[in-house]
């Protein structure tokens, strides 16, 4: 498998999914619009709709057209969450995604205003989700089932006991020393948070068991950790180029990070052993995908 080329096939496949779901530039609140469309399509890995797609897959799941919707919204989401990261009230940074961030270019009532449309749009877009269920199969009931318990599941995750409850715990740790296991609780909700709703989101609409589904949160707490450590290594030995946002923003926040409470070979190590414990319970599971196993692997030493 050539990983680079099967990645890009799926970014374009992604991205035609999330134009389909993208507002109109269009009448009075037309600022608004462009401002969300600005951020989103601005170009980002779009690892979540990813890994949701191929969690789908590694379940079997056939049904498409149920899974788009919420491919969209957590890209909508994930992309909300970094307008507001970067105000100038929370990380308060000037690029993003290789451009000018939303409140540069739109000033910041806009930027507050285009995550606000951004996370809502997300709900919206999910609940047209039942467009897509055919009425005529016996089991549509169980995939209505579905589809509320992803919708759940994304509010969740999204919210204070998810992402949120991460952003709080990130920002009141400005200026102090916290140790590891806050750090690790601080991880797995303001990142692990949407990955966590990716892969629970696409198992459960390709039908997995409660049980696999847990198995799945694990395994996707765990990737979200080793990505975050990763973001904190990259703040330090990437280039503003390479990532398309400031390096040394941490340090700018007087942020707790991996590399403020170990140095960087040992943040490394962390990585894999966190990777490698995911990994592990991934390779447990029944079931097999190619590419979304070469993708957790290829996460540990990713560059931006
Ligand atoms: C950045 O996420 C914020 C973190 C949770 C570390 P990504 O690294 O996935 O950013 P994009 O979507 O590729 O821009
Ligand atoms: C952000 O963490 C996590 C979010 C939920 C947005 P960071 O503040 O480290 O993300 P970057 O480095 O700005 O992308
Ligand atoms: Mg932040
Ligand atoms: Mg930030
Ligand atoms: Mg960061």
């Amino acid at each position: 498998m050539n990983f680079k080329l099967e990645q890009e096939k799926r970014v374009s496949e992604i991205e035609e999914i999330l134009r389909r779901y993208m507002p109109k530039e269009e009448g009075y609140y037309k600022t608004v619009t462009e401002a969300m469309n600005y951020s989103m399509m601005a170009g980002g890995k779009r690892i979540r709709p990813m890994l949701m797609l191929e969690t789908f897959r590694l379940f079997g799941g056939r049904d498409n057209d149920i899974l788009h919707p919420f491919m969209a919204a957590i890209e909508m989401i994930h992309t909300y969450s970094l307008v507001h990261d970067d105000l100038p009230a929370m990380d308060n940074d000037e690029f993003r995604r290789g451009r000018k961030t939303t409140h540069i270019a739109f000033g910041e009532a806009m930027a507050i205003l285009a995550g606000d449309g951004l996370l809502t749009l997300a709900f919206e877009t999910v609940a047209r989700a039942y467009e897509h269920v055919n009425k005529s199969l016996d089991d549509s009931l169980t995939v209505y089932e579905r589809i509320m318990k992803s919708y759940k599941i994304l509010a969740m995750k999204a919210g204070i006991n998810g992402m949120i409850g991460g952003q709080v715990i990130d920002i009141e740790s400005e200026g102090k020393s916290i140790n590891k296991d806050m750090l690790d609780t601080m991880y797995k909700l303001k990142t692990g948070g949407l990955i966590e709703a990716s892969m629970m989101i696409g198992a459960i609409l390709a039908g997995a068991t409660a049980k696999e589904v847990d198995a799945i949160e694990n395994i996707a707490g765990d990737i979200g950790l080793a990505f975050q450590i990763r973001d904190d290594i990259l703040d330090v030995i990437s280039s503003d180029k390479i990532l398309g946002k400031p390096i040394h923003s941490d340090e700018k926040n007087f942020k707790s990070t991996y590399v403020t409470i170990m140095d960087i070979e040992q943040a490394k190590y962390e990585v894999e052993k966190v990777t490698d414990r995911a990994r592990k319970a991934y390779e447990s599971l029944p079931y097999e995908n190619e590419y979304l196993e070469a993708l957790i692997i290829e996460l540990i030493n990713r560059k931006k």
